[in-house]
C-alpha cells in the first residue's frame, strides 16, 4: 500500500518576465506506508513545489497525485484530514509561548479543551520541549523552533507528514535529536515521513528510500545502501589535465572498475571513478591514466556516499550550503 503517489506532475510558475518556470517537469514516484522517504536536490530542485503540491496548497500544472489514498486536487479535504507538515521557512510570534503556538493551531482542528491539552502536553514530551512550553518563543534556540514546528505537524495525529527541510541551518548536535524524533515517529507511530533536504547525510542516516531530484526531475531513487553500492566499494577521485575521452574509455575497461564519470573544471578534468577496493587499485588507475598520457594533478580515496551517486547522476557537486 501506497501513501504517497504521484504521476508525472508538472508545474509551472508564470515568472516576471513573462516566461514560465518549470519546477517540476514529470516527476512520478511512489512512497509506501511507514516507511522514511527523502527528496534529496540542491536549491531549486523542486522539493518545495512538489511538497505545495502533495499538501493541496498549490495545484499541480498537470499530472496527477494521491495521498494516503485521496486524490490532492478533487479530494483536498480528504488528504487535508491525513496529513500534517512542516514548512522550510518557519513563522513563530515570537511572543507567544510554544503552548500558544500549539494550542492555536490545535484549534484550527476543532480539539476541545482537554484533548488539546493532553495532546499538546504529550507531543511536547516527545520533542523533549516539556520544561520550555511555557516560555515565549522569541527565547527558543534554532533547535527548539524546530522542534516546536514538528510537534506543531503533528497535532492533527497525521497519516502522512511532510518535512520540508527538517534540519536546515541546524547544528550537527540538533541536527541529529531531529533525527532521533523522526526515527521515533516512524517506529512508534508507524507515520509515513516524506522529507526534503539538501544534506546528503541526513537522507542517508534516516531515509529507508531516497529520491534524488534536480531540475525538476526524480533522476533516481532506491534504498540509499542500494544507491551507493552502485558507486563500488571505493571511489578513486582523479584530477588532472590530458585527454579525458581516451582515459575515460581506458577505465571502463577495466575489470575492477564499477563506474566512471568525469566533469570539466576550471582547470582541467575531474574523474569519479568506482573501483572494488581503492588501495589495492590506486596504482593501477594511476598507471592508465599516465598511459594515456594524462597528467594527474590530484588522486583521493574515499567511502561512496549519496554525494558520489549525485555526481555520478547529475555531473554537479551537491553542495551543503
Ligand atoms: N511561487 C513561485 N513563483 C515563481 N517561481 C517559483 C515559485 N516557487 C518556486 N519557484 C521556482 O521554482 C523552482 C523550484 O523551486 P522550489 O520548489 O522552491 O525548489 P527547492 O525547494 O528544491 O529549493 C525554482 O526555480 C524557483 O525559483
Ligand atoms: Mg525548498
Amino acid at each position: 500500500m501506497n501513501a504517497i503517489e504521484t504521476n508525472l506532475l508538472v508545474k509551472r510558475y508564470p515568472s516576471k518576465n513573462g516566461a514560465l518556470v518549470e519546477a517540476l517537469r514529470g516527476v512520478s514516484f511512489a512512497v509506501r506506508q511507514g516507511d522514511i522517504y527523502a527528496l534529496l536536490g540542491p536549491n531549486g530542485a523542486g522539493k518545495t513545489t512538489l511538497i505545495s503540491i502533495l499538501t493541496t496548497l498549490t495545484p499541480p500544472t498537470s499530472g496527477q497525485a494521491r495521498v494516503a489514498g485521496f486524490d490532492v486536487v478533487t479530494q483536498t479535504a480528504e488528504v487535508r484530514r491525513r496529513l500534517g507538515v512542516t514548512f522550510q521557512e518557519i513563522v513563530l510570534d515570537a511572543d507567544l509561548t510554544g503552548r500558544q503556538v500549539l494550542d492555536f493551531h490545535a484549534r484550527l482542528y476543532g480539539l476541545d479543551r482537554p484533548t488539546r491539552r493532553q495532546r499538546i502536553d504529550a507531543l511536547a514530551r516527545l520533542v523533549d520541549l516539556g520544561d520550555v512550553l511555557d516560555r515565549k518563543v522569541g527565547t527558543y534556540s534554532g533547535g527548539m523552533k524546530r522542534r516546536l514546528e514538528l510537534a506543531r505537524g503533528l497535532l492533527s495525529a497525521p497519516q502522512v507528514l511532510f518535512l520540508d527541510e527538517p534540519t536546515q541551518g541546524l547544528d550537527p548536535q540538533n541536527r541529529a535529536s531531529i533525527w532521533r524524533y523522526i526515527r521515533r515517529l516512524r517506529n512508534e507511530e508507524g507515520i509515513t515521513l516524506l522529507l526534503t533536504t539538501h544534506y546528503m547525510e541526513e537522507a542517508e542516516a534516516l531515509a529507508d528510500r531516497v529520491g534524488i531530484i534536480d531540475h525538476g526531475q526524480l533522476i533516481v531513487e532506491g534504498a540509499p545502501a542500494d544507491l551507493i553500492g552502485r558507486m563500488g566499494a571505493d571511489v578513486i577521485t582523479l584530477a588532472g589535465v590530458g585527454d579525458a575521452e581516451a582515459l575515460d574509455a581506458r577505465l571502463r575497461a577495466l575489470p575492477f572498475v564499477s563506474h566512471s564519470t568525469h566533469h570539466a573544471m576550471s582547470e582541467g578534468v575531474r574523474f569519479q571513478i568506482g573501483v572494488d577496493s581503492g588501495e589495492r587499485r590506486l596504482a593501477e588507475i594511476i598507471a592508465a591514466a599516465l598511459g594515456d598520457s594524462f597528467a594527474v594533478h590530484q588522486v583521493t580515496v574515499s567511502r561512496p556516499t549519496l554525494g558520489d551517486v549525485f555526481l555520478a547522476y547529475t555531473g554537479e557537486q551537491l553542495r551543503d550550503e
